[in-house]
């Protein structure tokens, strides 16, 4: 691994928490060069519940990555998520007073600047996590996605913007700090899977895409080539697994392997197998039908679909995602779910797995990794966009030494 050039992703999720240490090649590429996981504990849909074993959880996880990877971490990217993360879009303006005027950085962090003041965290109880350009609109004409260096009289800028609430976001930054890490920068669970998961034409169509955890379900909505909406529903897996507890009087655990080894999203049989399982504090078994097991199952998708179509709905997106929906998180993996969410969304569907790294691809080229492989990928993006030049005598960047300044650069960037 090349030192200088290493980000590490701290993906806290409710089932599990992942330590991604990425290094950067020469030629700009993601390599993934460490992973650590631990079981998630004291997290309940996105929301830590029990900090004490959230820190012990990041701790295992972490040590893990940095004994494959042979190297010490100290700052780390985290991830936001939870029904208390929003989303808005805002424009600004600025009219030079010259008739024309080449666009320079200092315009754009002055339009950034304008957006923000718009936003009264204290006043809201809100933290901003991203402030993300969308396009710039030359002299009520031109739409371009890198406005630097062009000539005009008057720009317009468009921004997505991700806010969490204040306690939230204090709360999670204290635990991650209370491992002994630095956090670097945060990003919104939905924009990190979308980042891993879509290809540029699919963001120019209009897309959907619905990471499926344990806790949340996490929403992206693009559109026109840049994000315009997202949401995370506190809804997820666990429920599935908590239904068939419930209806087959098992233990969590039970319900979770017979979710795993005979679940389905719909039947793709007539007849079910017909499987053993020990009711809790029993030592008779029972036998359940897999037809039973997957109806279950299919009750419980259906309602999460159903949330984000009313959702789509509400908000008029429904009609303009041309590319349909992409599905990723670990529930991605339950078989025919593709074919239930074409038959409730009407959209093409397909199952995202994360793209644009290489390295433990046996440990992550699977939907569960979309958020921890797109959090590396946003921040090297930002990185990138913001043309980071050498620090210190090293022959490139290191964002975990970048000082406080150059980072908190970044953060207003983005
Ligand atoms: N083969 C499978 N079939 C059905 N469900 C599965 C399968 N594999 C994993 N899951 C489910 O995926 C969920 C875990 O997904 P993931 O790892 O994306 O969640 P997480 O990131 O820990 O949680 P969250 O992001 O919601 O906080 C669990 O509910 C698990 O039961
Ligand atoms: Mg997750």
């Amino acid at each position: 691994m090349g030192k200088e050039n290493v980000i590490v992703a701290l993906d806290i999720g409710t089932s599990k928490i992942t330590t991604l240490i990425g290094d950067i090649d020469d030629s700009g590429n993601l390599v993934v060069a460490g992973f650590g996981e631990a079981p998630s504990m004291g997290i309940e849909k996105g929301i830590i519940v029990k900090p004490n074993d959230v820190i012990s959880a990041i701790r295992k996880s972490v040590d893990e990555a940095e004994s494959t990877a042979g190297s010490k971490i100290s700052g780390v990217i985290a991830n936001v998520s939870g029904y208390h993360i929003e989303c808005r879009n805002d424009a600004e303006k600025i009219e030079f007073n010259t008739s024309q005027k080449i666009i320079t950085q200092m315009d754009i962090s002055q339009l950034i600047e304008k957006v923000a003041s718009k936003i009264q965290p204290q006043k809201e109880n809100l933290e901003v996590i991203h402030i993300i350009p969308k396009k710039y609109i030359l002299d009520n004409e031109d739409e371009v996605i890198d406005p630097i260096g062009l000539v005009a009289s008057k720009i317009e800028g468009k921004f997505h913007i991700v806010l969490d609430k204040i306690n939230a976001y204090t709360n999670l930054k204290k635990v991650i700090e209370s491992s002994g890490l630095r956090v670097i920068d945060f990003v919104a669970n939905p924009i990190a899977s979308a980042t891993a998961v879509l290809y540029p034409e699919e963001k120019e169509m209009g897309i959907v895409v619905l990471d499926i955890g344990a806790g949340t379900t996490d929403m992206a909505v693009y559109k026109d080539g840049s994000i315009e909406y997202i949401k995370s529903f506190p809804v997820g897996g666990n429920q599935v697994t908590m239904d068939i507890a419930h209806r087959f009087k098992v233990s969590k655990e039970e319900a979770e392997k017979l979710k795993t080894s005979y679940g389905a999203a719909i039947p793709d049989f007539e007849e079910g197998e017909i499987i053993e399982v020990y009711p809790r504090g029993s030592e008779e078994p029972i036998h359940v039908d897999q037809l039973d097991l997957v109806d279950t199952i299919e009750a419980r998708l259906s309602e999460i679909f159903e949330i984000a179509k009313r959702e789509l709905e509400e908000l008029g997106y429904l009609g303009k995602v041309n590319g349909g929906v992409v599905l990723t998180g670990g529930v991605a993996k339950t078989p025919y779910i593709k074919e239930l969410a074409e038959s409730i969304f009407g959209l093409d569907v397909r199952i995202g797995k994360p793209k644009a790294y290489t390295g433990f691809s046996d440990k992550v080229a699977f939907p569960e990794y979309a958020t921890s492989i797109g959090m590396l990928l946003f921040a090297k993006n930002k990185v990138s966009s913001m043309n980071t030049q050498p620090v210190s005598n090293s022959s490139s960047f290191d964002i975990l030494k970048i000082g406080k300044s150059l980072i908190e650069k970044i953060k207003s960037i983005f």
